[in-house]
């Protein structure tokens, strides 16, 4: 025996006077749930700076360990969401807004965004920046010449009720809770956590006010849930989430083993998601998980089943209507429309190198991540926040998984202003797997939680 059992007094739940972050602590540590107004205490505490960090990073730790259930998840959620600026829309507008947790090549909200503008519904989308191997919406945005993402609310506000959609920087004062939740986890080992990272997502999607959002969770090498199994929980928890916070929610878990169409770096990730909504690229991979979220939220909005949503938003594109308002957006916020039209206007990379096959066969895989990092390297992402980006810089693929590659073939091409790019060429063969034989390559969708439970493909 290690010690005397001590009994533990908690303190009583209905005095929030009395309340004790010791007690909350212990509470958790027990495997006992936690209360609304202990949750509230704890929230308020972080942001007040009434709660030093080492007791915060002790809750955290003891919910890492224990868990949460539905409804401290979900309460927890919304009082983070509540603990800064919240957005709020006229009732008139149906709002929508998508969220993908995290991927290499991920440019679906530049697609899916304005493909839901063209069939009436508004989107008012804060995004966020690259960091590590994973890109962010508003740097993509920002490698169009001129265009604005730091925006004040009467701005977005304008921007967002004139044309139907409007993405921009997250504003300051959004869920300070989480920012302080998430560096204490990302020091302290407690990121991988299913509540915590369902309540650090929807906390901000609840705090962005749409009445409609759609998921995108990632599942694969370039994720952050590596296997389908905790993709499909996570979803289930953050669909639950938005639910009982009265939204219309859906989730669809999609592979990131290898990157998402053929163009990983800022502006390189723009001119794909232009060429797909000129129509040109309707049999890609991209094409398809755009289709398939727009479709989630037409759905959703407008209650008509998903297949005839998908045939919407697929109408969207092939009659131009959703390029138009990628223009009209682009135009309001102070971007060169033309360089839609003429891709030279994006800023060009100093050099390029192409990444030629060694010996006849088939591209059987690319590690997601493995690029991810590489196209930081290149100069696409950050490492820290504070690294200036380069726009030009990136991979674009020539071969994807599945494809067959004869030896002298090029199977991609990498661009950057840095020097010696042959070192980044080792380094992107290193993120490849070559079979003799043609590979079976793992479906693209792999099911969607909705209101109506789980469905897998
Ligand atoms: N993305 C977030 O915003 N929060 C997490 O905890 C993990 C991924």
């Amino acid at each position: 025996m290690i010690g005397d059992v001590v009994e533990l007094k908690y303190t009583n739940e209905k005095d929030v006077g009395k309340l004790k972050m010791f007690d909350i602590i212990a509470k958790k540590r027990d495997c006992k749930t936690l209360t609304f107004d202990e949750l509230e205490f704890f929230v308020n505490g972080i942001v007040n700076k009434s709660i030093p960090d080492y007791q915060t990073t002790a809750l955290l730790m003891a919910i890492y360990i224990n868990g949460m259930d539905g409804r401290e998840t979900s309460e927890l959620c919304m009082l983070m969401a509540r603990s800064g600026d919240m957005m709020e829309f006229s009732d008139e507008l149906i709002t929508v807004d998508k969220h993908s947790t995290g991927g290499v090549g991920d440019k679906t909200s530049l697609i899916a965004g304005p493909i839901c503008a063209a069939a009436g519904l508004t989107v008012a989308k804060m995004s966020g920046r690259a960091l590590g191997h994973s890109g962010g919406t508003v740097d993509k945005l920002e490698s169009i010449p001129g265009l604005k993402v730091d925006m004040t609310v009467d701005e977005f506000e304008k921007a967002y009720k004139k044309t139907g959609i409007c993405i921009a920087g997250q504003s300051g004062n959004m869920v300070p809770a989480d920012k302080i939740l998430y560096a204490l986890r990302d020091v302290t080992a407690t990121i991988s956590c299913l509540p915590l990272i369902a309540t650090s997502i929807m906390s901000k999607k609840l705090a962005a006010g749409a009445g409609n959002i759609v998921l995108d969770v990632k599942t694969g090498a370039g994720a952050f849930m590596k296997d389908s199994k905790s993709a499909f929980e996570l979803a289930e928890k953050m669909v639950d989430i938005g639910m009982q916070n009265g939204r219309n929610i859906s989730a669809l878990v999609t592979m990131m083993e290898a990157p998402l169409g053929y163009a990983i770096g800022n502006s390189l990730e723009v001119i794909e998601a232009v060429n797909v909504l000129k129509g040109g690229e309707t049999g890609t991979d991209l094409y398809k998980v755009s289709i398939a979220l727009s479709a989630e939220l037409i759905s959703m909005t407008r209650g008509v089943p998903v297949n005839e949503a998908a045939e919407i938003a697929k109408e969207k594109i092939s009659n131009g209507s959703a390029l138009g308002k990628l223009k009209e957006m682009i135009a309001t916020q102070g971007g060169d429309i033309n360089a839609l039209d003429d891709f030279k206007r994006f800023k060009q990379p100093a050099d390029k190198y192409e990444v030629i096959a060694e010996n006849d066969g088939y591209l059987a895989g690319l590690n997601a991540m493995k690029v991810g990092v590489l196209s930081m390297n290149l100069g696409a992402g950050r490492d820290k926040k504070t690294d200036p980006i380069d726009y030009s810089a990136g991979v674009r693929l020539i071969k994807k998984p599945g494809d067959k590659v004869q030896k002298g073939e090029t199977i991609a091409i990498l661009y950057s202003d840095k020097k010696n790019l042959k070192s980044y060429g080792e380094e992107f063969k290193a993120a490849c797997a070559f079979s003799k034989d043609k590979p079976v390559i793992p479906p693209l969708i792999l099911g969607r939680v909705s209101k109506d439970g789980r469905e897998t493909y």
